[in-house]
């Protein structure tokens, strides 16, 4: 299959300056008519013109009003191919495409009685034949015809030029978006919805007319999702000086989608869970996750739409950024703590692992096969990561002078990660130059410390050094620009500053080792480094659960005091796990955990500390068994599962009557559900706290109390979540009881598809195939896909890591399944099957085996197929 380099980009040999799109649409047979003009770039150059299109079929093909016979052109399955074409001339091209068997939901798709667009990365060759690529930017005119009773609503990027009715019950609405964009980021919707219409007023005083559109009979559950934009809006001026540039803003709500949701301009397309919420149907983690997908979308607006990438290598250059916003406005909207540790643990848990695995990759890509496989957690999330560190080192005002100048420079172009760090590093002649290496260097750094006092000087030293495990991509890795923030904690409470420090609270590690210096301090100080996560590296720096113990009780940081946590919980499983300890008597892991943790020591600081509900929630959660397989790699991940448990045990055995007490107290006030962050602290430790309850037999009953007391989501899916751990006949009682109750509606019932699937019980495998068959579940439908099967191989430890390889062979022959109705999905959920790296010898074989079963299989997707080959020449260049 074609591979495609970051290295052979070539400017594009036409221009298109107008398209003129009319859509005649029907569900199996709709017509596109495209009238393109366009330019030769290079007008010496004789190049023929080479269209992108894809499952196409050509109906007829004009040049200036002349249509043009056979042999005139060429046709092949993903190209149309034009010679001897003079400077500027005008092509009218007519297509037949059909929306109603596009399973792919790329493209024009047809499903829940609506017509729907999704063009990123590469759709749009599915719509007609085109100049496929980001940096050809045009102007679009679009007129959408279709029968009026059913699709009363037509709508495309811009603003209305024209509408009427047209014969047979059909009716037609011109569309015109006076901003020059991509073939990706165009959009049509037709269909029947309600519409929720408000209004936002610039801070230039110009209206734009807000709506949202669902599906009937929903308005009443757009409220969280108008706000949410209006929120974004004003953030954006409040921040960066960014306005709205349309009189119309459109975000529409899809059932059947295969991402989060699409910024394309002015008609922004939403997977509808990330719109549709009520108090008792969405939790505050739905809230949080509408808010900031809203916002997400509304700054590509400015980074993505108004400055958009070159070609798709540069991908980073609207996601990682756009990401940094969405982050920053979460944090302004919400609470910082929380905020970071999710971020942080979605860089630990999922963007190491896929570091480490075959699809490593820079987060501006040097290869690519199919380009859906590159909107991972590398691009976007390791990619935040990297703006984030350019903010820290360039401070508040440089970093956004730096955004100002990009903006000054490229408003209106496709440009490349280089333009992006040139405009940061000019506007602050700051040289980047070295930091830079961020965008092409692929791996995690990890960094080693070592620790030195000297007595007599009362000086303590920490040399750090920086090394980057190879990939078989870039077997030689470079040291990389890492700011370190840092901590240096007294006996007495007080901070010390590192001599090295640049007054600003941050060292700065640009070579491959770093020496820190801390003068007049005692020797029982303790240093805490990439404070924050101040850079996406590893850490290894040794400390006692006695230190650990010191820096939870008197770090002046948060953050710190959750990280020194979370390695207690490392540490206690790893102890457990590579001590051989007999997992199954909990009695003696009791003691021997007490021994050698003393958190005993820690029960007064706990109940002291329940008043601080954000804090303790974080603090009481232990890191899942992906995030413990990452820090514990090659043990058995059933060892690591079960001693997670017995963890938990401990703990409960350890605080039993603190937790008793203080679950009892937030429960007793529990106010009229708002998405408010005192009350979503609140019940996010009510759920933290009853789950660990539950795991005492005399507490068995909370769950159900819990379930029958709630009147929102967020504690009907706390009870749930605790029933489950039970898994006694209340759990299916309650289970159908809520399946009852939200049977009408498809956003819900993925809580409940997921659920079923994460049970951990030995015929789960059987349990996946009747849910299958269950009148909710459709392998059409991506959100259903992802609740069941995907729940099941991300997160059922035991049923999908069963020592005799069952959960991966159910896996691969549902894979098989999927792959020919969404390859995109497929490609997505095979994830946990290609992180065979972290795993024991035997898993790995078992693991293998099926990815070699998935590649002989014929017809394989170039999603598939790129994932799927990789992984196993990595296994084979290692074995
Ligand atoms: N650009 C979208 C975003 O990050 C994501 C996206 C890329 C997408 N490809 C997609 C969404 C395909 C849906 C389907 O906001
Ligand atoms: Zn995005």
């Amino acid at each position: 299959m074609q591979v495609k380099k970051r290295l052979d980009y070539q400017v594009p040999k036409f221009q298109i300056e107008c398209v003129d799109l009319i859509f005649d649409l029907v569900p199996e047979a709709t017509i596109v008519t495209s009238q393109l003009s366009i330019c030769r770039v290079d007008i010496n150059s004789k190049d023929a013109l080479i269209l992108d299109g894809y499952e196409l079929e050509l109906i007829s093909l004009s040049l200036d009003g002349r249509r043009l016979d056979e042999n005139e052109f060429e046709v092949s399955d993903t190209q149309l191919i034009i010679k001897n074409l003079p400077e500027n001339f005008i092509l009218t091209i007519t297509t037949r495409i059909d929306p109603k068997h596009n399973t792919s939901l790329e493209g024009l798709y047809y499903a829940s009685d609506a017509f729907c667009t999704q063009c990123e990365a590469e759709g749009f060759r599915r719509i007609t034949y085109y100049l496929d690529r980001p940096d050809v930017l045009s102007i679009f005119t679009v007129t959408v015809r279709a029968d009026k009773k059913a699709y009363p609503f037509l709508l495309s990027n811009g603003n209305v030029i024209d509408s009427g009715d047209l014969v047979d019950g059909r009716h037609f609405v011109t569309w015109h978006d006076p901003f020059k964009k991509p073939a990706y980021l165009f959009a049509l919707v037709a269909g029947d919805f309600d519409v929720l219409e408000d209004q936002y007023i610039t801070r230039s005083q110009r209206k734009v007319c807000l709506q949202v559109f669902v599906e009937k009979g929903r308005l009443y559950q757009a409220q969280h999702a108008i706000q949410s934009l209006k929120k974004s809006m004003k953030w954006d001026e409040d921040t960066f000086n960014l306005e709205y540039d349309l009189d119309m803003y459109m975000i529409v709500a899809v059932d059947f989608f295969n991402m989060g949701a699409m910024e394309n301009k002015g008609l922004n397309i939403f997977n509808s869970k990330f719109v549709l919420a009520q108090p008792d149907s969405a939790t505050d983690e739905d809230y949080f996750n509408i808010e900031s997908i809203i916002a997400h979308e509304y700054f590509h607006n400015w980074t993505g739409n108004r400055v958009t990438c070159r070609d798709w290598f540069q991908l980073s250059l609207k996601e990682g950024l756009t990401v940094y916003r969405d982050q920053w406005f979460s944090h302004d909207m919400t609470s910082p703590l929380s905020n970071r540790i999710k971020q942080v643990n979605v860089m630990r848990s999922h963007q190491f692992a896929e570091d480490a695995s075959a699809m490593s990759h820079p987060i501006r890509p040097d290869e690519v096969i199919e380009m859906n496989n590159f909107y991972t957690v590398t691009v976007y999330d390791k990619g935040a990561e990297v703006i984030r560190m350019m903010h820290t080192l360039l401070g508040d005002a440089g970093f956004k002078a730096g955004i100002q100048l990009y903006f000054e420079r490229h408003d209106g172009q496709a440009v490349t990660c280089d333009d992006f760090v040139a405009a940061m590093q000019d506007a602050n002649h700051y040289d980047l130059s070295h930091f830079s290496r961020w965008y092409s260097q692929s791996g995690t750094p990890e960094i080693t410390v070592e620790q030195v006092y000297d007595a007599q000087q009362r000086l303590l030293t920490l040399n750090l050094v920086q090394a980057t495990p190879s990939t078989s991509a870039q077997p030689k890795k470079h040291p990389l620009v890492l700011p370190i923030k840092y901590e240096c904690l007294q006996a007495d409470g007080k901070l010390v500053q590192a001599k090295e420090d640049q007054g600003n609270g941050v060292v700065v590690m640009s070579t491959g080792s770093l020496t820190m210096s801390f003068s007049d301090v005692d020797e029982s100080s303790i240093v805490t480094l990439f404070n924050g996560f101040s850079a996406p590296v590893k850490l290894n720096q040794h400390f006692t659960p006695a230190q650990r113990l010191r820096i939870i009780q008197s770090s002046q940081d948060d953050f710190v005091k959750w990280e020194a946590m979370q390695g207690l919980y490392i540490q206690s499983v790893q102890y457990l796990v590579d001590n051989h300890v007999s997992l199954s008597d909990q009695n003696s892991v009791n003691e021997i955990l007490q021994q050698f943790l003393q958190l005993d020591t820690l029960s007064s600081w706990i109940d002291k500390n329940m008043s601080r509900p954000e804090l303790m929630a974080e603090l009481l959660s232990i890191p899942s068994t992906e995030s413990l397989l990452q820090a514990l790699p090659k043990r058995d991940i059933l060892h690591l599962h079960q001693a997670r448990k017995n963890v938990t045990q401990y703990m409960l055995y350890e605080f039993k009557t603190v937790f008793e007490h203080h679950y009892g107290a937030l429960i007793e006030h529990q106010p009229i559900y708002e998405y408010e962050q005192l009350q979503v602290n609140n019940r996010r430790l009510i759920g933290v706290l009853l789950q660990f309850l539950v795991h005492e037999p005399a507490y068995h009953h909370l769950a159900y109390e819990h379930f029958t007391h709630s009147n929102n989501m967020t504690d009907t899916l706390s009870s749930l979540k605790a029933a489950q751990i039970v898994q006694d006949d209340s759990f299916y009682k309650m289970m159908d009881k809520f399946a009852y109750e939200w049977s009408h509606d498809l956003v819900v019932m993925d809580k409940w598809f997921s659920l079923q699937a994460t049970v951990e019980r030995d015929d789960i495998l059987s349990q996946l195939t009747l849910l299958q068959a269950h009148p909710m579940f459709n392998i059409q439908n991506p959100n259903k896909v992802r609740a069941l099967i995907g729940s099941f191989a991300f997160f059922n430890v035991p049923g999908f890591h069963a020592a005799n390889g069952k959960g991966y062979d159910f896996m691969t022959q549902y894979l098989m399944q999927l792959d020919h109705v969404n390859s995109q999905v497929a490609a997505r959920i095979i994830t946990p099957l290609t992180q065979w790296q972290l795993h024991t010898p035997e898993r790995r074989e078992l693991m293998i085996k099926e990815l070699r079963r998935l590649l002989a299989h014929t017809g394989l997707s170039r999603d598939l197929f790129e994932k799927v080959s990789k992984s196993i020449l990595q296994y084979e260049e290692i074995h």
